[in-house]
């Protein structure tokens, strides 16, 4: 595709986007913006310490700092960065009227939510466009958010508060779910380590299952429970209406967090 690349924050996300870009081999020149330097970066990526005027002829730049630094870094990338050129930002909480703050109105913005398992390809993102983005910038947009799994598009960005709350913070969730399954074996007997073994291969295997077709998640947990067997007994206590009122509270303090967060 020939695009300038330029990733500004090479963390765990940022590092994560650039050898999915890298893997997948697209075809595009990268620049690095990283204080601390990049670890054995791909020999095809250039580092910078700090914006300069490399950055001129980058067509999209990516955003990939914590939210609290972003006032500082946009400010020290404004003067290096093209009118046209496309923000991408992957931070939690920054919104589009924000960047066009930052860059002035006329700059087009993607603001995504990824999520952690795009550290292995297999993550999902939101993502949400400024009026003013392109076709083809919204096109090359998905392709680089595809090298980190999955992508969905919304058009209202006030969903963003909830789609952080559901699968920006959801691993999180999933990781609490393989560590109460794991206590629960414990205390039925088993030893800490096949415990934890045995909880976390079920929540992988499950997930597999899963993601293998299009078939919903409530015909899988249907088609593994015989009526009167183990499975029944343990689903009647856990669909006794609790855990849903409990995830309904979860996400919504996640949503709740998540607005006052924004700027
Ligand atoms: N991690 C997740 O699961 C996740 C999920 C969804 C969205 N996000 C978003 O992704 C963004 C990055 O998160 P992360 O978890 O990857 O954080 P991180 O690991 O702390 O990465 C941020 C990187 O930015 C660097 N940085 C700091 N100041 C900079 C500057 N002036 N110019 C260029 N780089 C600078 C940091 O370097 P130093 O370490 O040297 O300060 C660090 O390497 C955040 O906005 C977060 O909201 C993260």
């Amino acid at each position: 595709m020939g695009s300038n690349i330029a990733l500004i924050g090479c963390g765990k996300m940022g590092r994560a986007l650039l050898d999915g870009w890298v893997n997948a081999r697209i075809k595009s020149s990268y620049i690095v913006v990283e204080p601390s330097g990049v670890k054995n970066a791909p020999k095809s990526v250039r580092v910078l310490k700090k914006p300069g005027k490399e950055l001129k002829n980058c067509d999209i730049i990516v955003l990939a700092v914590k939210p609290q630094v972003m006032n500082d870094v946009c400010a020290a990338l404004k003067p290096f960065i093209g009118k046209d050129a496309l923000i991408l930002s992957i931070a939690a909480g920054r919104s589009i009227s924000g960047f066009k703050k930052l860059f002035g109105t006329g700059q087009p913005i993607v603001r995504a939510m990824p999520n952690l398992p795009a550290s292995v390809g297999k993550g999902i993102s939101v993502a949400v466009a400024s009026p003013n983005v392109k076709p083809a910038q919204k096109k090359i947009t998905a392709q680089l958010l595809a090298a980190a799994g999955q992508v969905e598009w919304v058009k209202n960005e006030k969903l963003m508060d909830a789609v952080t709350a559901v699968s920006g913070s959801g691993p999180a969730y999933v990781f609490l779910l393989i560590e109460t399954i794991a206590q629960a074996g414990e205390k039925a007997g088993l030893d800490r380590n096949l415990s934890m073994t045995l909880a976390r291969q079920t929540v992988i295997g499950s997930a597999a299952l899963a993601g293998a077709d299009k078939t919903p998640a409530a015909t899988l947990r249907k088609n593994v429970t015989s009526p009167g067997g183990t499975t029944a007994a343990a689903l009647e206590i856990l669909m006794d209406g609790k855990m849903q009122k409990i995830f309904d509270r979860a996400i919504a303090s996640a949503k709740k967090r998540s607005k006052q967060l924004s700027s």
